[in-house]
């Protein structure tokens, strides 16, 4: 939501900002901007849409090997030049580049305008560059404290000043930032993609901080003034997984990706003896872990979906009440905290800014918040009590695919954990543990066998409306499923328990109106049977996808086989041709699979 970049050193900066930009488009993509700072001035340009765009609008000989770039999620104003980043003040001098939302910039706004600051954009940023340029401190870093002192809401700002071309200042609050360090050269981002071929060291910054840097390094500050001193990490990420590898998108490279991510997440943490898992991360001993007596998941959109998923695998193995709730509504509906419920809080960005917050909600009120997230360093991962990360690698690709399986395996591996301190047997940790083994090879397996999966995407795209249906397991795989479709697709899709379809949505099937039943071999397989045979019966088209032992043969659909794994961890497979379908789907109609439209990687403003 929003990418920032910024480079100091001896290279030009223009073509770091444009690659950084590039890496960092999957943040938002409705225009971008950059700043690049010499000796004569501030050389600033806008662009409306992709990176690409800018790139051909920038001047040939862009001198200045110092600069600051934008890639924009709208928040504040729409998607035109002039409120794309970086702002300026009214000479030109201070250029600010900002990811969030500042709540009293309406306020500051009418206060400035009254002084006669005449604006240029309808954004809530601008105000930061005006406040920078009007202050009388005698340094830039003082300047940016004095305005991030007035203002409210949550940032990552970058700033320049051409009277000081030596330097960029950073701030961070509730919005990600991290300084790369080179030999002689310093970057900026948001995130690690934009890094990770210029350097393998980095520095988090915590909320509340600031940070100078120059090409002879960096500088972190408190809101005090006072020096936090802190030391470069290893970066975590291999440059590698940030290209295409011969895929013709992200996603689809994703996707492929999964068994290879599967395996990673479970590697070294099965402990075959106790029938057990090892996740050294969560912070607590048996006798803590057995004393929790409720499990709340909190996630937004599909981390949501897998927390349902991770809540029955919950109750089924530990036999502890476990239920899911978006982290976006939780937050605000002044949830009763309990010192006995285990909290966790699931993101792949780890950045997502209503689940960050539900978060601090939990912790304020003196709740324990596991975390399972993938971005290692990441806000959540560096906010929650303990946790799991699910190592599944950089996910690009804004529709979600291996992350959310990384997740699902990471919760059945922590309700086996919390099953084996209660009272999971040695046995049935065994046989999940063989099952969660397994996953890897039926994952390949599913992606071999998806071939019906393009033909199923074609029936769907004649329609502008579909239904995913399932039940007990099945139900957050068909949510996520619906998520998917309509995601990169733009077709609108809505899950439904089998069960629900003949007190309502009934009404809707037609010919016109296809459906996706999910139907595993379980005991309410005959059930979802008869689902499907309502829909028929109402000439709806249907599609199955569903395990071998089921017996399709008299509905005559298209179906997708899926192999059966242990009954707890099924979901997590029967997911996977939802996300081949959607692709195949966004793919005949021509769209942009890997950035669809409205939508942003990491959501990290409200
Ligand atoms: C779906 C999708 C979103 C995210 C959601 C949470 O494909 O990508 O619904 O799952 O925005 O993001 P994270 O997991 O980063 O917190």
């Amino acid at each position: 939501m929003c990418g920032i970049v910024g480079y100091v050193g001896a290279q030009p900066a223009a073509p770091i900002l444009i690659d950084g930009l590039t890496r960092l488009e999957y943040r938002g993509y409705d225009s971008a901007g950059v700043a690049v700072v010499n000796g004569k001035g501030t050389t600033c340009v806008r662009t409306v849409g992709r990176v690409r765009e800018l790139e051909s609008a920038l001047p040939k000989r862009l001198a200045g090997s110092l600069g600051i770039g934008h890639t924009r999620w709208a928040t504040h104003g729409p998607a035109a030049e002039r409120n794309a980043h970086p702002h300026r003040s009214e000479d030109g001098r201070i250029a600010v580049v900002h990811n969030g939302i500042i709540d009293n910039a309406g306020a500051i706004r009418a206060q400035l305008e009254k002084e006669g600051v005449e604006f240029s954009s309808d954004t809530d940023s601008e105000v930061v560059a005006h406040l920078i340029a009007r202050s009388g401190a005698d340094t830039l870093e003082g300047a940016v404290l004095e305005a991030t002192d007035r203002i409210g809401g949550t940032y990552a700002l970058a700033i320049t000043d051409e009277s000081r071309p030596d330097r960029i200042v950073v701030a961070r609050n509730g919005s990600p930032v991290i300084l790369g360090v080179g030999e002689g050269e310093m970057f900026v981002a948001s995130d690690a993609s934009a890094l990770v071929r210029h350097t393998s060291s980095v520095v988090h910054l915590d909320d509340g901080e600031l940070a100078s840097v120059t090409t002879d390094g960096f500088r972190t500050f408190t809101k005090d003034g006072a020096d936090t001193g802190r030391t470069p990490e290893d970066i975590g990420v291999d440059a590698d997984d940030l290209d295409l590898g011969g895929h013709a998108h992200f996603m689809l490279k994703e996707i492929h990706e999964q068994p290879a991510a599967a395996a990673a997440v479970i590697a070294g943490r099965i402990d075959e003896r106790f029938g057990t898992t090892r996740l050294g991360g969560l912070n607590l001993t048996p006798r803590e872990l057995r004393a929790f007596k409720r499990v709340k998941i909190l996630g937004c959109g599909s981390a949501y979906y897998v927390g349902q998923m991770g809540a029955q695998m919950i109750e089924d193995l530990a036999r502890i009440p476990a239920d899911a709730e978006a982290a976006s509504e939780f937050r605000y509906r002044n949830p009763i905290i309990e010192a006995d419920t285990l909290y966790i809080a699931v993101s792949q960005s780890g950045e997502t800014a209503d689940t960050a917050f539900a978060v601090q909600e939990v912790q304020r009120k003196g709740g324990y918040v596991l975390g399972v997230v993938n971005v290692v360093g990441s806000t959540i991962a560096r906010a929650v009590d303990g946790g799991v990360y699910i190592h599944a690698g950089p996910e690009v690709a804004v529709a979600s695919t291996k992350a959310l399986t990384n997740m699902g395996i990471a919760f059945a591996m922590l309700a086996v954990q919390l099953g084996r301190v209660r009272d999971l047997s040695v046995a049935d940790g065994k046989r999940i543990l063989a099952g969660l083994q397994a996953i890897p090879g039926q994952i390949a397996q599913v992606l071999a066998d998806a071939e019906p999966a393009k033909a199923i995407a074609a029936e769907l795209i004649k329609g502008d409306s579909a239904f995913y249906i399932g039940r007990t397991r099945g139900y957050p795989v068909a949510r996520e499923g619906a998520q998917k479709l309509k995601e990169i697709s733009y077709i609108h899709a809505e899950a439904y328990q089998a069960s629900e379809l003949k007190h309502g949505p009934l009404a809707l099937i037609d010919e016109q109106m296809p459906t996706v039943a999910i139907i595993p071999d379980d005991e309410l397989a005959d059930r979802n049977l008869a689902a499907g045979e309502q829909v028929l019966a109402r000439k709806g088209p249907l599609v199955v996808i569903a395990h071998p032992g089921v017996d399709v043969s008299a509905l005559k659909v298209p179906t997708i086989r899926v192999p059966k794994n242990e009954p707890e961890l099924d979901p997590i497979l029967l997911t996977i041709p939802t996300q081949v379908i959607a692709y195949y789907a966004a793919l005949a109609l021509g769209l942009d699979v890997d950035k669809p439209r409205n939508l942003a990687k990491s959501v990290t403003v409200e």
